[in-house]
């Protein structure tokens, strides 16, 4: 299937089981090597154990002891791991292959191990995620319909009543696309791995309290001194009373920053690819001299995008492109579209690739500075 046509019928409308979705797929790391990671400083890591914990469906943080995962019951039990993509490449390189869909919208890899009978329980997500078995194999059930009432008294959200429409047993290789709120409830019968590649999708909540904050250079874009003004007041039965009429006019006014498409498209770049919770750290590196950098262009090594920043760029008409990492906005001239297209699609490019899309002429000082300044940065890196 083209991802075209996955898009126009399953995208965010219904699930489709994939056999074979990736033939003769290996695990990008052992259960032994998850459970590594699970007990390092700065993963996040969860266990899930439906028995064998203090109540049923116990919820436990990482880091986790040693001591604490060999202790684990025979059984019903789930190891996750969130972000596996910020640690390991191969499973940034995962992700790349779910570039049909912008990288604005996609959240991370996550590795979960469960040993026979383990489970998260049935529950709804509210995003999309595809399911990508890895060893071993996993019945999934899922329900489009039905009561959606939870169980209460545990950590988890668990689904009360769950019945099933459709089921499946993947094997190593096998995916299942899921669109939110699609009830599923995946049991390992035997011990297994799943891959989980998540999307995130922007809540209107934080769209609006964002937007309505705007930053200085983007207000002035649009504001003028221009004041309330009513100068068709009509009387009004009583002074206290705030009209339709006086709505209208606090919308007019309201309404100039949506309707202005630059302003809209570089706000957007600016919040979407906004590090969650990150008071930045400033970087310890130094940005690389203008020599060096002109040997990695000229080289096969390879420069990787950082898995832990977020890029994207915005072209409205005109001579202009902003370029975004991370939330901070750079304008550019049109010359250097070709780079920013190759940095924002592709995770890791040899040196030669990334000089195959400089520009020529003055833009190139241009492109060698912010290049520079990037691997100062981290968002890119030498691998
Ligand atoms: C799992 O890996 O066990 C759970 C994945 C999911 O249900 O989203
Ligand atoms: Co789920």
């Amino acid at each position: 299937m083209s991802p075209a046509q996955f898009l126009a019928d399953y995208w965010q409308k219904r699930p489709l089981l994939i056999r074979g979705a990736m033939p003769n797929f290996s695990d990008l790391l052992t259960p032994d090597e998850l459970a590594g990671l699970a007990m390092q400083e700065g993963v996040s890591a969860r266990l899930v154990l439906e028995r064998g914990g203090r109540r049923p469906w116990q919820l436990e943080h990482g880091p986790f002891s040693e001591e604490r995962l060999t202790a684990l019951p025979k059984s019903h039990w789930s190891l996750l791991v969130s972000n596996v993509e910020q640690w390991l490449e191969s499973g940034a390189l995962i992700l790349d292959k779910f570039s049909f869909v912008p990288h604005w919208r996609a959240d991370d890899l996550m590795v979960s191990f469960a040993p026979t009978g383990g489970s998260v329980g049935p529950h709804v997500d509210s995003y999309d995620v595809f399911l990508l078995q890895g060893m071993g194999s996993r019945r999934w059930q899922i329900a489009e319909q039905g009561d959606r009432t939870l169980l209460s008294g545990v950590d988890l959200k668990i689904l009360k009543k769950f019945q099933p429409e459709a089921e499946w047993v993947l094997e190593p290789g096998d995916m299942l696309y899921l669109p939110p709120g699609v009830a599923h409830y995946g049991v390992a019968s035997a011990d297994c791995m799943t891959y989980s590649i998540g999307f995130r999708a922007p809540a209107q909540r934080d769209l609006l309290e964002d937007f309505y904050n705007l930053p200085k250079n983007l207000m002035d874009l649009v504001t003028t001194d221009q004041m309330y003004s009513d100068p068709d007041l009509t009387l009004q039965l009583n002074p206290g009373e705030i009209t339709q009429s006086a709505l209208v006019r606090v919308e007019d006014m309201l309404r100039a920053p949506l309707a202005h498409n630059d302003l809209l498209g570089r706000w957007f770049g600016a919040h979407v690819t906004r590090l969650p919770g990150a008071s930045k750290e400033p970087s310890r590196r130094r940005m690389p001299a203008e020599s060096k950098l002109n040997d990695l262009l000229k080289s096969d090594r390879k420069v990787w995008r950082s898995d832990r920043s977020r890029f994207a760029f915005f072209a409205p008409a005109g001579a202009t492109i902003y370029f975004y990492v991370d939330g901070d906005e750079l304008a550019v001239p049109q010359a250097l579209k070709p780079l920013l297209e190759v940095l924002c699609a592709t995770r890791c490019n040899p040196g030669r690739a990334l000089a195959a899309a400089l520009p020529r002429g003055k833009a190139r000082e241009q492109a060698l500075l912010m290049l520079r300044q990037m691997l100062a940065h981290g968002s890119l890196y030498i691998g």
